[in-house]
């Protein structure tokens, strides 16, 4: 599993040899969340483009602020500038952000309301972003790989259900316990949604695609396994269906002791491992399996220093010995100084 400079069909980006099992003597590094307010020329753009929804949907600006963090941190990838929640939209729901305050939506109440859904997203509401897509494709170097994303089913119900961010997300629990069949409903027009959106970004141009389920880690064994493990699956194979090969990153944050039934049941290529994911069980039990994406600690990168080098060489110390994409364990944080960024590139780059 060694570095070879293979040129087969998945050519020689280094993400891109890490998600076919290869390991790289130096691993390739990307961070979530790495387009954002942490850089001052994203804050600059934002402002333009007014609301954040507008910058999404603004192919221009939403491929410059792609193209930021690359062009400043030489990252092995790029990925979109998106959000999760343009897959409510282009379902027909409102949705809004609101400075400072987080996404608000209006709230999915009940079986009725799931049937009003659309039954397939709305691909011109989403044309926007296959073109931002397309446009950053062409503009990125030979190294640096292009990913796609969505957010899995159950993250993005947990949003639809109570129409804003919640601390333990039991609006959406309680609608999934009191209703499972209409519950069920929405997390199936979910899936369809996102085989075709992840599908379409693919055939944009995305070299492969993450699915973020941030919120997987509130849910007890049962309902991880059906709102979780099998969506995931789903999405995986439906997209294999459209596209053929698609390489396919899944991030169940959170999963925890259930992490390894989401690893053999899947499908997944690569898993994102949560920064509390201890790395010799990673090592040991994951990454024999699938090769891992993570996971230092946001906020070790935030506190920089010492905390720092400590979980850089701890990550790099356990699992660059396989196939490994370096990267965190969740997004950054916006208040995180450039400079420890910087601190932690040069530390996995040994430069
Ligand atoms: O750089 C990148 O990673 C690409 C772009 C990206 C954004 N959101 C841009 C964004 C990606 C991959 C996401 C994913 C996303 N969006 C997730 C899953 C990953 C995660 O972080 O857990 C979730 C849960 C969302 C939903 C969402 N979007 C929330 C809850 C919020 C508000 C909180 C916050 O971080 O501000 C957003 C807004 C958002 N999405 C911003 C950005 C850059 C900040 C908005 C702004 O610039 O005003």
């Amino acid at each position: 599993m060694e570095e070879t400079g293979k040129t087969d069909c998945l050519g020689t980006k280094p993400l891109l040899r890490v998600l076919a099992g290869e390991r790289q003597a130096i691993p390739p590094i990307w961070m979530m969340r790495q387009a954002g307010r942490y850089l001052p020329e994203y804050r600059a753009v934002r402002e333009k483009a007014g609301s954040f929804l507008n910058l999404c949907f603004n192919p221009e600006l939403a491929a410059e602020v792609t193209l930021q963090p690359v062009r400043r941190f030489a990252f092995d990838a790029a990925i979109l500038f998106s959000d999760i929640l343009v897959i409510p939209l282009a379902l027909g729901r409102k949705v809004e952000f609101q400075a400072g305050e987080g996404p608000k939506l209006e709230p999915l109440a009940d079986g009725k309301a799931v049937a009003s859904l659309r039954d397939r997203i709305d691909q011109d509401v989403l044309a926007p972003v296959y073109e931002t897509v397309r446009r950053v494709k062409s503009a990125l170097g030979g190294k640096t790989a292009l990913i796609g994303f969505c957010g899995a089913p159950w993250t993005v119900a947990t949003y639809m259900v109570a129409g804003e961010g919640t601390p333990d997300q039991a609006p959406a629990r309680m609608f999934a316990y009191r209703d499972p069949d209409s519950f069920q409903k929405l997390i199936d027009r979910l899936v369809q949604a996102s085989i075709d959106y992840l599908a379409a970004q693919l055939r944009a141009g995305a070299e492969c695609v993450q699915i973020f389920d941030t919120w997987a880690g509130v849910l007890g064994a049962d309902q991880f396994a059906r709102w979780c493990i099998t969506p995931t699956k789903q999405i995986v194979a439906g997209v294999r269906a459209q596209v053929p090969g698609a390489r396919i990153i899944g991030f169940p944050r959170g999963a925890g002791s259930k992490l390894w039934r989401y690893v053999q049941d899947t499908d997944v290529d690569a898993v994102g491992l949560d920064w509390t994911v201890g790395l010799v069980y990673a090592r040991d039990h994951i990454q024999p399996v699938k090769p891992v994406q993570g996971n230092v600690d946001p906020l070790a990168l935030l506190a920089g220093g010492a905390a720092l080098d400590h979980e850089v060489d701890d990550v790099l110390q356990q699992l660059a010995g396989g196939p490994l994409i370096f990267n965190l364990g969740h997004g950054i944080l916006p208040e995180t100084p450039i400079a420890h960024v910087e601190q932690m590139l040069k530390r996995v780059r040994k430069s």
